[in-house]
């Protein structure tokens, strides 16, 4: 079979095929490596379409985004579920959705979906105000000696996003477990169960990328049982005790609950699998953006006076979605950080032997089994569409006062500029949501309180390993130091 695979020949009509020489790996090594450099020289090789073997699979990359909406519209011969439904069954430990065993329930998921958007929205919004607050006001006022909150303290920058962000998105979806309650004016201590949580999901999403990538997870050291401690987090029994669950994950609870076939263990890791959908690309977003806003004294001083004009100097007890609609240059800004930190790729498995026409001039002979991918970060980093693709412009989305939409490559308007969330069929549908609790977390963090890089530290770069796999966390360390701009124990 391996011979086979290795003794694939290029046939009329497909695009070039690079196969490297490492039988089944082919170029997977240098893929993983750094997969956007990789895929710029084979570029410049071999134009805008090619086919690459990567540990087993045959990949054609589309480079050019003109050439995006035919393959995004292409619903017949592409298919888009399959892919993600096996590597999310495999990854979180949950059985296959798509066979007979579960009727209707893939459909079902993608309904349930809906509850992250429309009005659905107002209510996650609201409460994800306030347990941004919470959070950070217990995180305020835990450890410090009582009378000097408002000293200065310094951190890890990404360990207080994942901290602040992890804790308030868990509770805004899933609620908060038993004997927890608090009075944010009596109590103010971090709890274990989250630190433990956080642990726990943290060596998993190390781990992460060789388990999309089927790498079995027996292989993988201690990952197993952390995978199985993480998943029965989530167990229905515990679940039941959990108050004020967003209405998606109580959706979610009853529609797992028709489905005898489904053991509850299988329904706690379809739970898992969403705890690190709606976390694992939010945290290093969150990061970058911060970071970010923090090296540019413009890009923050335009962005806390838009907050401010729009809340006060105050952080809010509540902010509705048409306040935060309205926060344009916040929004240009996250773009913008979400714009060169994202990797993520779109793909689709070719369901039989067929030409796709990319446009009049141009289709590609594709085989039944290979994975047709877009690339957006080569969108994101092209030089047409945006010049000076490497340097941050916190305004680059905002033009007349207004967002800015019309990107053009030489005289051609580029539909899809912007695609941190994915594309078509298989976007993000938490993407509204994300966007609006990372505004939420700027607005309450700006407002509340005083930060700064610390001085005399490298930039922050990106770990690349992440091939394909949406935001990019940081390669190193970045310092701040932060204080609260008004001593909450004396409000
Ligand atoms: C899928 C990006 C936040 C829920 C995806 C995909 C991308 C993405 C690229 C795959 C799209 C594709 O296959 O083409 C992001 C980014 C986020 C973010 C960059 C933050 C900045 C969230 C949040 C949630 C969420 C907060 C909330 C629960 C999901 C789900 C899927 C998904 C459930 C799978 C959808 C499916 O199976 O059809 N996300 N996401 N995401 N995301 Fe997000």
């Amino acid at each position: 079979l391996l011979l086979l695979l290795f003794s694939r020949r290029r046939r009329e009509g497909e695009p070039p095929l690079i196969k490297g020489w490492i039988p089944f790996l082919g170029k997977a090594l240098e893929f993983r490596n750094d997969s956007s450099q990789f895929l710029q020289q084979l570029q410049k090789c071999h134009g805008d379409v090619f086919t690459v073997l990567i540990a087993g699979k045959y990949m054609t990359f589309v480079m050019n985004p003109l050439l995006y909406p035919a393959v995004i519209k292409q619903g017949k011969q592409l298919d888009f579920h399959k892919f993600s439904d096996a590597a999310a069954s495999t990854t979180f430990g949950f059985p296959a959705v798509n066979t007979g065993k579960f009727p209707g329930l893939s459909d079902k998921i993608q309904r349930s979906f809906q509850l992250l958007q429309g009005c659905a929205l107002n209510s996650l919004t609201l409460k994800m105000t306030g347990n941004l607050q919470l959070v950070l006001k217990q995180d305020f006022l835990s450890s410090n000696v009582v009378g000097r909150e408002c000293d200065w303290r310094q951190e890890d920058l990404y360990e207080f996003c994942e901290r602040v962000m992890f804790e308030a998105t868990f509770l805004t979806l899933y609620g908060r477990p038993p004997q927890t309650n608090m009075d944010v004016h009596t109590q103010f201590h971090r709890e274990s169960w989250i630190d433990v949580l956080l642990d726990n999901f943290r060596r998993f999403d190390a781990m992460f990328p060789l388990l999309i990538a089927r790498i079995p997870i027996v292989l993988l050291g201690r990952i197993k049982s952390i995978r199985e401690q993480l998943i029965r987090f989530f167990h229905p029994h515990r679940m039941a005790e959990w108050t004020n669950p967003s209405e998606f994950i109580q959706a979610r609870t009853e529609l797992f609950n028709q489905y005898d076939t489904l053991k509850d263990l299988d329904k706690a890791a379809h739970h898992f699998g969403i705890l690190w959908a709606s976390v694992g690309n939010t945290v290093p977003a969150c990061f970058w953006c911060l970071y970010h806003l923090l090296s540019s004294p413009k890009a923050f001083s335009v962005v806390q006076d838009e907050i401010m004009g729009m809340f006060g100097e105050k952080e809010p007890e509540t902010m509705t979605r048409e306040q935060l609609e309205k926060l344009i240059y916040l929004e240009s800004a996250i773009n913008e950080s979400l714009r060169l930190s994202s990797v993520s790729m779109n793909i689709r498995v070719v369901q039989e032997d067929f030409c796709l026409r990319l446009n009049p001039h141009c289709s590609v002979c594709v085989r039944k089994g290979d994975i047709v991918t877009l690339y957006p970060q080569s969108t994101h980093l092209d030089p047409e569409i945006y010049p000076d693709p490497e340097q941050y412009q916190f305004d680059r989305f905002v033009e007349n006062g207004k967002m800015k939409t019309e990107f053009y490559k030489g005289n051609q308007k580029v539909r899809y500029y912007h695609m941190p969330f994915g594309s078509g069929a298989t976007m993000c549908p938490g993407r509204f949501f994300a966007l609006n609790e990372l505004k939420q977390f700027f607005c309450i963090t700006l407002l509340m309180c005083d930060m700064q890089l610390t001085a005399g530290q490298q930039h922050a770069t990106m770990e690349k390993s992440r091939a394909g796999l949406g935001i990019m966390p940081p390669a190193n360390h970045i310092s701040f130091r932060y204080r609260v701009k008004k001593c909450l124990q004396t409000q």
